[in-house]
């Protein structure tokens, strides 16, 4: 999960762009940066270990000659993040230079066997291979074109890469090839551009054409052309128009991205609603066909799936089995067989362990349906039937409007799976309807009226060691939704589970002022869930809970709570819910002086297994 960025422009200086843009990628990894350019033949390279703006501010990335160029930001997969290990990496001469998204999986033997030949390599990575094969390949045959060598050279990696390749060989080419790390190419009047995500370049263009696996691009002034690896075959791609703003892709004025995502869950949630039917219609016909349904993601998005297994039931009496995508192929990988169904949720569509998961079932004949934020992902691609959440680029690592456009697409899903089996009196379909057309008012409500409280509550516990979150029914997925934001992004120690479950053991941990947040859903499982605050508080407990605003009998056995409006029907909870935990999430790592944007250890899109 690194970004990489590169372009070839008509007018102007490639490294100032390169730089930019790559600062839209930092979201991708964040631990090195690096920046090549070719003028006049000659190769300039700057590269250092760090963030990019303190890498900028050491060696000047913008500082590079020429028009062409590639860029890398890292997430350290192979090699400590030291400058000797960030990319763009070279042969052995210097004059062919690679950035790469991926892990080549065979790097040991491929760079043992370079070595053998007299290469001699500087770094630790698997990236360096690249560099040094091409150079081999040019070396046995310089009649071959940098694209043929570059062909020859992807031909014997295993594994995934996103590669870019320059070289004073062919000053006025760049050469790129994806195999399961994401790659997308921009077109504009001034040049094209390759990129590892959209928003890298869609200041500068919103014309996108999407590589696939197995795909092979030469780039010049002049346009792109695509090939399969596989058998040179070209392959003609039209441009596709992408509806974000540069504007959307950046903070608009808030302090971190991941506010600014929270406030956009109104806008999103509405957007979600403008679903297209003829997707919606598709996937619930193919999940009320089914006689097994697995949902596989990871995270945020596992916790998505774990609140529609009640949705699917309670609406459209489906069984399905949330299972988290790392364990997928352990658990069920030799019962999946062709008479299963499988729903993968990821908001990017290139989660490693999802897409294993994917893979393994699909090798086993099972259906395969998906649910992205990325069009042109690699899940996209390898699913039956997909459909997209629309939520817009989330730059912020944690996840937030995602979820929220997750759970309502699921929803959706579920009432039309309901109406499809009539589970469900039409009366009572109309009104959980009325009630998903109204949840982005709810959740504008919520922050409007409650981000002052929960920024007050963020500095009274600010302190605290460790958190319960606890809910009962649906509400469970909640609260392991709230205790992974304050995890990933405060690093404070949290535990959740369903709060029935505290007297089997975790109710040990409490101690006076121990604080614990209840998710109070006005559900059928409120009576039980008063009782167990009521255990909580005996022990001493500091009781925050996040309740409906006309619920007087838990806000008065609370020491705190922060009010949802009321009327929510049980299915939707986590999205009105949610919004109070990423609040608290967020302003308990302002009060910890962190930024919220890239906590540590993380990245966006972990493409790795
Ligand atoms: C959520 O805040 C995290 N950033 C992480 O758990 C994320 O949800 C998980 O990696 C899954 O990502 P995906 O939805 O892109 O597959």
């Amino acid at each position: 999960m690194c970004g990489i960025f590169g372009c070839i422009l008509k007018e102007g200086k490639a490294a100032p762009l390169i730089h930019a843009s790559l600062k839209r990628l930092e979201y991708r990894g964040y631990d090195s940066v690096g920046v090549a350019t070719i003028q006049d033949g000659e190769i300039y390279l700057k590269k250092d270990k760090g963030k990019i703006d303190d890498v900028h501010r050491l060696l000047n990335l913008d500082d590079l000659p020429g028009n062409l160029g590639i860029g890398h930001t890292r997430w350290a997969t192979h090699g400590a993040p030291l400058k000797v290990n960030a990319h763009p990496h070279t042969d052995c001469t210097g004059n062919i230079v690679v950035v790469h998204n991926g892990i080549i999986e065979n790097f040991s033997e491929l760079k043992l066997e370079l070595e053998n030949s007299g290469h001699v390599f500087v770094s630790k990575t698997d990236t360096e291979v690249i560099a040094h094969l091409i150079e081999e390949n040019l070396g046995k045959n310089a009649e071959l074109t940098l694209a043929d060598a570059v062909l020859e050279t992807v031909k014997r990696l295993d594994g995934s890469y996103a590669i870019a390749v320059i070289s004073t060989k062919e000053p006025d080419k760049v050469i790129c090839a994806r195999n399961e790390s994401p790659l997308v190419l921009g077109v504009s009047d001034n040049g094209v551009y390759f990129a590892s995500d959209i928003p890298a370049f869609l200041p500068v263009t919103n014309k996108a054409v999407f590589i696939e696996d197995g795909e092979l691009i030469s780039l010049s002034a002049t346009g792109y052309e695509i090939k399969k690896i596989k058998d040179s075959s070209v392959v003609k791609r039209k441009p596709k128009v992408i509806a974000w703003t540069p504007e959307m892709a950046v903070k608009q004025g808030y302090p971190h991205f991941m506010l600014k995502e929270i406030h956009e869950q109104p806008a999103t949630l509405r957007n979600t609603l403008r679903m297209q039917e003829h997707y919606l219609d598709l996937i619930s016909t193919f999940l009320d066909r089914a006689t097994e349904v697995f949902m596989v993601a990871c995270g945020t998005s596992y916790h998505a799936c774990l609140a529609a297994s009640y949705m699917f039931s309670k609406l459209a009496f489906l069984p399905t089995y949330p299972v988290y995508a790392s364990e997928f192929i352990e658990q069920h990988g030799k019962s999946v067989n062709i008479d299963s169904t499988i729903l993968a949720v990821s908001q990017s569509g290139e989660t490693a362990d999802t897409l294993a998961a994917v893979t393994c079932a699909q090798q086993r004949a099972a259906t395969v349906l998906g649910l992205t934020n990325a069009i042109g992902s690699t899940l996209t691609r390898v699913s039956r039937v997909y459909i997209g959440q629309q939520s817009g680029p989330e730059i912020g690592v944690a996840a937030t409007k995602t979820f929220t456009s997750q759970l309502s697409v699921l929803a959706q899903l579920a009432l039309r799976l309901s109406k499809k089996r009539g589970k469900i009196s039409q009366d009572e379909m109309d009104y959980i309807e009325a009630r998903l057309e109204e949840l982005p008012d709810m959740v504008e409500t919520i922050i409007q009226t409650q981000e002052e409280k929960v920024k007050q509550l963020a500095k009274k516990y600010k302190d605290a060691k460790l958190f319960f979150f606890l809910g009962r029914g649906i509400s469970t997925a909640t609260a392991y939704e709230g205790r992974l934001k304050l995890m990933e992004i405060a690093y404070i120690p949290s535990i959740a589970f369903p709060a029935g479950e505290s007297k089997h053991g975790p109710i040990s941990l409490i101690e006076q002022g121990f604080p614990v947040v209840f998710i109070c859903a006005k559900d059928g499982t409120r009576k039980t869930l008063v009782s167990n605050i009521m255990e909580m508080k005996a022990r001493g407990a500091s009781i925050i809970a996040i309740v409906e605003e006309d619920d007087e009998e838990i806000k008065a056995l609370s020491d705190d709570y922060i009010e949802v409006p009321k009327g929510i029907p049980e299915v939707m909870s986590p999205i009105p819910f949610a919004i109070p935990l990423q609040l608290l999430a967020y302003y308990m790592t302002l009060e910890k002086g962190q930024n919220p944007d890239t906590p540590r250890n993380l990245a966006k899109s972990v493409t790795v297994k």
